[in-house]
């Protein structure tokens, strides 16, 4: 799907050809001395239609206007949740098979948020996963073309959004696929796949190479499967080579049984979306690719399946982590921690400046926060700050979750350095020490995603989060360096002064 942004008023989109025309009026609609506006004035007058948040108006081939259908949809006060609002609400007119073309018009001056929040709408309502069943009517919605008075105040919001969809709907693909169209191998074949823009490369470890790094806890996991283990090193080289790397590390379990300490069967298909924190960072990298950001990422992703088997480890075994800490595995369903620590302790090679894990962790994150906020726990307060801002300005939200020591005590075991599981009480967190053993030195930050990388019930499916925070974190970054070398990059452009 490709959108577009365009100057367009109210009086030009009265002849703008399309399949789709919405209106988006605000509270504060002035009407001009066009046929669309005096549509809008009659039936704001008859009160068939009303600029509050979630109100609208459909018609079909109206007097005077160029459009086959046209929906008026009020927008409140203009802000980006109003946006939101309205565009959910008329979702099903994005689905019609016969709208391929649609624009989107502000009727009123458009925040730039408000017109991030109308793409992310658009792709929203028109999003249709097929892989895995070609019936489905598959989305006919090409392209979406977004109208606004003032073309340059919104651009940048317009240029981030569009790439935030292409990185959301990068990781629902993934997401949703089933264990088996998602296998770690297909899942390592869907970051190469990545490696067709510029600046991004991709490597990929299978056993041989994991064991040699002496990652002992990763290769307990994968123990127990058939599908033999990928561990996944994207990097997008976007900034000079001395600009420390941020790491990003997903949790790419394909499929989580719990193994030996097997989960009960009901919702258990849920399970296949336990690699949603690595399908997020292959999102990051496919928004990184339309971007193209002065920063440069790592992103790592252990992939794996968890499976009872002759072959599985079993409550009570200890394995030697990469780290050289040994860990008991108390229980073999706290098997995201366990590829995730190995990770951590990989993502030192980098040097990087932050390091920050993904991960659908813990059924407790999701009895703590819900299906809104994202746990997001920090050993650094200036990291926490930077994520919960992203988290707001990308409406992608988290909650800042503690890190006290006291809650590491559970952890402790008669057989080796650390448990990998403490008691029930406070779990998303004894799940954040336990990976917090593993990072030193580096400001860190882990993200349970538990509660927020899917939806069940009806409307089963994967969300893309947190896709839309990190990118904004990570561009919060490219920002800030840009700012701190100035001089480079005036060396860069010496045109502009002679
Ligand atoms: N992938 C699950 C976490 C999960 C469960 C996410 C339900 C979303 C919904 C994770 O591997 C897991 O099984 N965690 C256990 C940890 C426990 C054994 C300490 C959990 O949360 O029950
Ligand atoms: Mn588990
Ligand atoms: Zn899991």
């Amino acid at each position: 799907m490709n959108f577009d942004l365009k100057t367009l008023g109210v009086d030009g989109a009265v002849t703008e050809k399309c399949d789709l025309l919405v209106l988006l009026v605000s509270e504060s609609f002035v009407p001009g001395s066009d046929a669309l506006s005096d549509l809008v004035t009659q039936a704001l007058k008859a009160k068939d239609f009303d600029a509050k948040p979630g109100k609208h108006l459909q018609m079909y081939q109206p007097q005077g206007v160029a459009a086959r259908r046209l929906v008026l949809a009020g927008i409140g006060h203009g802000d980006a949740r109003s946006v939101r609002q309205a565009m959910a609400s008329i979702a099903a007119a994005f689905k019609q098979a016969t709208v391929k073309r649609a624009v989107v018009c502000f009727a009123s001056s458009a925040a730039a948020s408000a017109v991030a929040a109308a793409v992310q709408g658009a792709a929203q309502a028109s999003y249709v996963y097929t892989t895995t069943k070609p019936k489905a009517e598959a989305r006919t919605l090409a392209r979406v073309v977004i109208g606004v008075a003032d073309v340059n105040a919104v651009i940048d919001a317009f240029t981030h959004s569009t790439a935030v969809v292409a990185g959301v709907e990068y990781a629902r693909e993934w997401g949703n696929r089933p264990a088996n169209h998602a296998t770690p191998s297909l899942l390592a074949g869907a970051a190469k796949a990545l490696t067709k823009h510029p600046r991004i490369q991709c490597k990929v470890m299978g056993p041989p190479e994991v064991s040699r790094l002496g990652m002992g806890a990763f290769m307990a996991v994968a123990q127990g499967s058939h599908e033999p283990l990928r561990l996944i090193e994207l990097r997008y080289n976007g900034g000079a080579k001395t600009q420390a790397p941020v790491v990003l590390v997903g949790k790419g379990i394909t499929f989580d049984t719990g193994g030996i300490s097997i989960k009960p069967a009901s919702e258990m298909d849920e399970m296949k979306f336990d690699m949603c924190g690595a399908a997020s960072v292959l999102g990051v990298f496919r928004a990184l690719a339309e971007l193209q950001p002065a920063i440069n990422v790592v992103g790592l992703i252990p992939a794996c399946e968890n499976m009872p088997d002759g072959h599985a480890i079993k409550p009570g075994d200890v394995v030697t982590s990469m780290s050289g800490q040994t860990i008991e595995i108390l229980n073999t369903d706290a098997e995201g921690r366990l590829v995730l620590c190995d990770a951590l302790t990989y993502a030192a090679r980098f040097k990087p400046s932050a390091v920050l894990d993904i991960a659908t962790l813990t059924g407790a994150c999701v009895i703590a926060l819900g299906g809104v906020r994202t746990g997001m726990f920090a050993s650094d307060d200036a990291l926490a700050n930077a994520l919960m801002v992203a988290g707001e300005a990308s409406d992608d939200l988290c909650w800042r979750m503690p890190l006290d020591e006291d809650y590491a005590e559970g952890l402790k075991t008669n057989f080796a350095d650390m448990a990998n599981v403490a008691g029930r009480p406070g779990g998303a967190i004894s799940a954040a020490k336990f990976l917090q053993k593993f990072v030193e030195g580096v400001p860190w930050a882990h993200l349970d995603i538990a509660g927020t990388a899917w939806k069940g019930g009806a409307a089963k499916g994967a969300t893309g989060r947190p896709v839309g925070l990190l990118v904004h974190y990570l561009l919060g970054m490219a920002a800030a360096s840009d700012a701190a070398a100035p001089k480079a990059r005036q060396r860069k452009a010496p045109a502009r002064g002679a």
